[in-house]
């Protein structure tokens, strides 16, 4: 696949709707099971199709001029699925490494996972830190791939490197402050989601970036994500930029 290195960050989007761009979108790619599940295929077929359109995601992201999206690709609760589910999922993730990685990284993305990485499968971790250290130079898009990712593990992960280094005497307890904790957290140096969209109808975040997500923009959309199209992706971008952001203050004109 590729995508395209050239963007302009907040700007008019490809299909020429107005508004501000969001730096940074966060993806919970839902639905796939469901989707299958109406068809009469086996759920895994979902995921295969699911994998279609993070493809496609990526690229109108490139071309829109995203600066980093976020994908949950596989959260920590999700080793509780059955067996024969969490294998194939561990698989395409095999596949889209092996397939994807050399297109990726001739286009210019950087790939981060965030996620706990301490009980992974070798085979496994080594995939991922070969994505990370193979693009770790490039400048154009940033594809984070939360991994094994459980938000409130990782805020617990994040205030235990605190702890740690206040037990050695390199940190007061008094210096923990937002900026430290955001600096712990697994998405360090990232600007934080301006917008988070997830597919098929529900309405949570499911243990989603809950830090970083202070003050995103929320888009749910109701099909489920195998059939989300850069169409759909391009009206959420559009609603993103007819929202009013004010971060708990007041819209310009109202403070006058
Ligand atoms: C949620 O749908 C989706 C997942 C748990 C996996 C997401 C994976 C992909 C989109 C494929 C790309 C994957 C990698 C690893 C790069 P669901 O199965 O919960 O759907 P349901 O709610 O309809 O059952």
């Amino acid at each position: 696949m590729s995508v395209s290195p050239d963007h302009t960050p907040h700007t008019v989007s490809a299909d020429g709707a107005s508004g501000n761009l969001p730096r940074h979108v966060a993806f919970i790619m839902d639905g796939n099971g469901r989707w299958a599940t109406a068809r009469s295929l086996p759920r895994t077929e979902g995921h295969r199709q699911g994998l279609e359109t993070l493809r496609s995601v990526i690229r109108h992201s490139g071309r829109v001029g995203i600066e980093v999206v976020t994908i949950y690709s596989f959260s920590s609760e999700n080793w509780s699925r059955p067996e024969a589910e969490v294998s194939f999922l561990m698989g395409l993730l095999r596949r889209f490494v092996q397939r994807d990685l050399s297109e990726l990284h001739k286009s210019n993305v950087r790939i981060r996972i965030i996620g706990n990485r301490a009980d992974l499968e070798p085979g496994i971790l080594a995939l991922l830190n070969e994505a990370e250290d193979l693009t770790k130079e490039n400048t154009g898009l940033n594809l984070v791939v939360a991994f094994n990712y459980g938000s409130r593990a990782e805020i617990v992960r994040a205030a235990q490197s605190l702890a740690e280094k206040v037990a050695k005497g390199e940190l007061q307890a008094g210096d923990i402050s937002e900026t430290a904790l955001t600096e712990a957290m697994d998405t360090a140096g990232l600007p934080d989601p301006d917008l988070i969209i997830r597919t098929s109808g529900e309405m949570r975040l499911s243990n989603f970036l809950l830090w970083q997500a202070a003050y995103s923009e929320f888009y749910f959309c109701d099909k489920n994500w195998p059939e989300f199209s850069e169409a759909d992706f391009d009206k959420a971008l559009a609603c993103f930029g007819s929202r009013q952001r004010r971060y708990g203050g007041l819209d310009a004109k109202a403070s006058l």
